[in-house]
């Protein structure tokens, strides 16, 4: 083990103090009305996302001063030579918190090279006068808890019998119709497909069974990298939409249950090659250093 290895189970634990410290912020505002900025037309950011963020950091932070962090709001910071990158979420779902549609959730995640190694994802739900969290959390190595009962990932084999969930992000370019067109065959062929809006809590959801398969291009090492761990160590398994290995700056990702990962490709695989063929960038979006 190299000289600065920590613990995974230390590492756990700072995730979930971190996000537990996030969640509490988000708590609050939950009945106030929202301060809300732009960063693109459609595109929010809350102050609340900006609080969290603040609140998630300085947990990091003060645990461990020479580790990299990285922040949807606030970029990277501390040292990027270290072992570690943390991939923070400070509110996953934005457009659904702003709204007060019960599907965000605060994302911290920490990242070995680029593979994602300890998580913690609070998910809140409910909705108004009914608000509930629930909190997943994984290392590598050890089952994935909900609320530290162990969860697993569904037994369904076809995706005829299944449920699945997409997302679609804030830039509409040429991978963004390529899903809507994925988007339209796989609700004709599967029980469903969801569009939730928050990364992180579809990939808890498929850790938990509820979801069969998740798939979505374009997505930063902030959505994914808790739910990664969180639904491999689950029993999920995760490539890039073109069946590569994953990694947490790829630009695509299918998440299934493991039993539907061959047939899923199957749809998924020559829409993403077809996209790379007519020069559409799906390059790893952050190169660690
Ligand atoms: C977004 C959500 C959404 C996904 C987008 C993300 P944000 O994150 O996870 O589900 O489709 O790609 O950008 O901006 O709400 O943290
Ligand atoms: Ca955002
Ligand atoms: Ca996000
Ligand atoms: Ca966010």
């Amino acid at each position: 083990a190299s000289a600065d290895a920590v613990a995974l189970g230390e590492l756990l634990a700072v995730a979930e103090e971190a996000a537990a410290k996030g969640a509490e912020v988000v708590r609050e505002a939950l009945d106030k009305p929202r301060r809300i900025s732009f960063k693109g037309a459609t595109d929010l950011v809350t102050e609340t996302d900006k609080a969290s963020e603040d609140a998630v950091l300085a947990v990091l932070r003060r645990h461990y001063p020479r580790h990299a962090l990285l922040g949807e709001e606030g970029g990277v910071s501390g040292d990027t030579d270290s072992t570690y990158l943390w991939c923070v979420d400070p509110l996953d779902g934005t457009t659904n918190f702003a709204h007060a549609y019960p599907a965000f959730a605060v994302s911290v995640g920490v990242v070995r090279g680029s593979t994602p190694v300890a998580g913690c994802v609070v998910e809140f739900a409910g909705g108004p006068h009914a608000w509930v969290t629930r909190t997943f959390s994984a290392h590598t190595g050890r089952p994935t808890t909900c609320n530290g009962k162990p969860v697993r990932v569904s037994e369904v084999s076809e995706v005829r019998r299944s449920l699945l969930v997409t997302g679609f992000g804030y830039e509409h370019d040429e991978a963004w119709s390529a899903n809507m067109e994925l988007f339209k065959e796989y609700t004709d062929v599967a029980q469903g497909v969801r569009r939730l809006g928050a990364a992180a809590i579809d990939l808890c959801h498929l850790s938990m069974g509820i979801v069969d398969a998740y798939w979505e291009y374009r997505l930063k090492p902030w959505d994914m990298a808790a739910g990664i761990v969180i639904a491999q160590e689950a029993g999920a398994t995760v490539t890039t939409m073109d069946g590569r290995p994953f990694s947490v700056f790829e630009r695509s990702m299918l998440a299934t249950n493991t039993r539907l990962h061959p047939e899923m490709l199957a749809g998924t695989a020559p829409k993403t090659r077809r996209l790379l063929e007519e020069g559409v960038d799906l390059s790893p979006w952050f190169v660690p250093p």
